[in-house]
């Protein structure tokens, strides 16, 4: 088998990337250690940055998205007994976020592949990427696909990064002395926006998918088991933890799904090792609490796209060469903001009580300065370069 694409990994980076490349003329093959059922039932995120909206729209994948994706014009900050709310219309006027969950996007992108007779083979096993830096080709269960790059789009346990030669890439890494145990229920969101909570028994988060469906995430130790948190308790730990303002009250109904996600952040430089281009989770991981992940993985495949439309176009390696630098500049704000959002609301076992002032001092600096206000709702709803 022959393409000009071979991508590894049909999470949001590989197809939109298959997706993407289709609509500029050019070939490619996707395979997925996966089966399509898993692919489409993986829940995981739920903020979509305007930008991201905005290619997914352009690429004709975006009907379901506008109908049933819900506009959020800010969110909130909760500690100390009061809510503040960060008015994205006020500091960052036109710009706003959308929550559809991920596993929408992926079955749009699935379905918009297959009907134009595009290439995914799941429940491949056994992908292995060769000859990178010559003629490249990938195999899998005794076949072969040639191809001119591979896209490394099979996340952070895929097997593109680790095919690179020791010594080749450098990776840049932090690791997080906590999990979140994430929540997906059958009951209508308790409050219109997000709520980010911070509280001494750890942070929580609230957020949904739909009028009927809430998503609530809660901090609990690494390496957590999700028997150790029946329904009973989830929701008790979520009321005690965004119950913390007058008039808020929890609405509670059946947990659908219940998973503990680590929290890491991790970059690979460069991108690219010869003819292996690394995107998305493959390339770099941010913990969630910046809702940045999905977003990243967009930009680097819109941003290979065009690089790769270029070189077929014209011979031009010259975005090629550059889309390593150019998509680690965004990569390192997003970790940046990740990782600041992450230190401000998360409670950290071996705080000492000066630690902990210095949260609620630059908490009460962000909901009280325009400008800190400002920097904040400007890297959620995504920096424009
Ligand atoms: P993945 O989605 O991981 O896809 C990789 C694909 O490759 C998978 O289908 C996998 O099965 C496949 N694969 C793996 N190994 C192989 C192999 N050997 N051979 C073939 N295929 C393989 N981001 C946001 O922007 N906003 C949010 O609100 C947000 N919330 C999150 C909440 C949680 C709980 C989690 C876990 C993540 C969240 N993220 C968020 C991050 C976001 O989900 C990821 O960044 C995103 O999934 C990255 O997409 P990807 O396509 O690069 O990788
Ligand atoms: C989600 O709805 O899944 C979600 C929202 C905000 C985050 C992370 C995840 O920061």
């Amino acid at each position: 088998m022959r393409t000009q694409v071979g991508i590894v990994g049909a999470g949001p980076a590989g197809l939109l990337l298959s997706h993407l490349l289709h609509l500029r003329g050019i070939d490619s093959v996707v395979l997925e250690l996966r089966d399509r059922d898993h692919c489409e039932r993986r829940v995981r995120a739920g903020v979509l940055e305007q930008g991201t909206v905005d290619v997914l729209t352009a690429a004709g994948v975006g009907d379901r998205l506008r109908r049933e994706g819900l506009p959020h014009h800010g969110i909130e900050l909760r500690y100390g007994g009061a809510g503040h709310r960060i008015a994205f219309e006020e500091l960052v006027p036109g710009r706003s976020i959308t929550v559809y969950g991920q596993q929408e996007v992926v079955k749009d992108l699935i379905a918009a592949r297959l009907a134009a007779g595009g290439k995914i083979l799941f429940d491949v096993p056994d992908v292995k990427p060769h000859d990178l830096t010559g003629s490249p080709y990938l195999t899998f269960g005794g076949e072969v696909l040639e191809c001119d790059v591979i896209a490394g789009c099979d996340g952070f346990h895929g097997v593109t990064r680790a095919a690179v030669p020791q010594g080749e890439l450098t990776t840049f890494e932090r690791d997080y002395p906590f999990a979140w145990l994430g929540v997906l229920a059958r009951v209508a969101p308790s409050a219109e926006e997000l709520i980010y909570a911070r509280t001494p028994r750890g942070f929580a988060l609230h957020s949904m998918r739909s009028p009927e469906i809430s998503r609530f995430y809660l901090q609990v130790p690494k390496d957590e088991r999700e028997d150790a948190w029946p329904d009973e308790r989830i929701w008790s730990e979520l009321a005690a933890r965004l119950e913390t303002v007058p008039g808020f009250a929890l609405k509670t109904g059946p947990v659908i799904e219940k998973s503990v996600t680590p929290m890491r952040s991790f970059v690979t430089e460069p991108m690219r090792y010869g003819n292996l281009y690394l995107a998305g989770d493959a390339a770099h991981i941010v913990p969630p609490t910046g809702a940045k992940g999905l977003n990243l993985a967009v930009a680097d495949v819109t941003m290979l796209t065009d690089a790769l439309a270029r070189w077929y176009e014209t011979g031009s390696a010259e975005g090629l060469d550059a889309y390593s630098a150019t998509c680690l500049r965004r990569v390192w704000r997003a970790q940046h903001f990740s990782w600041w959002m992450t230190n401000l609301l998360h409670t950290f076992a071996d705080e000492d009580p000066y630690g902990e002032r210095l949260q609620t001092a630059y908490l009460d600096y962000v909901t009280s300065s325009t400008a800190a206000a400002t920097t904040l709702a400007e890297n959620y709803v995504g920096m424009v370069w």
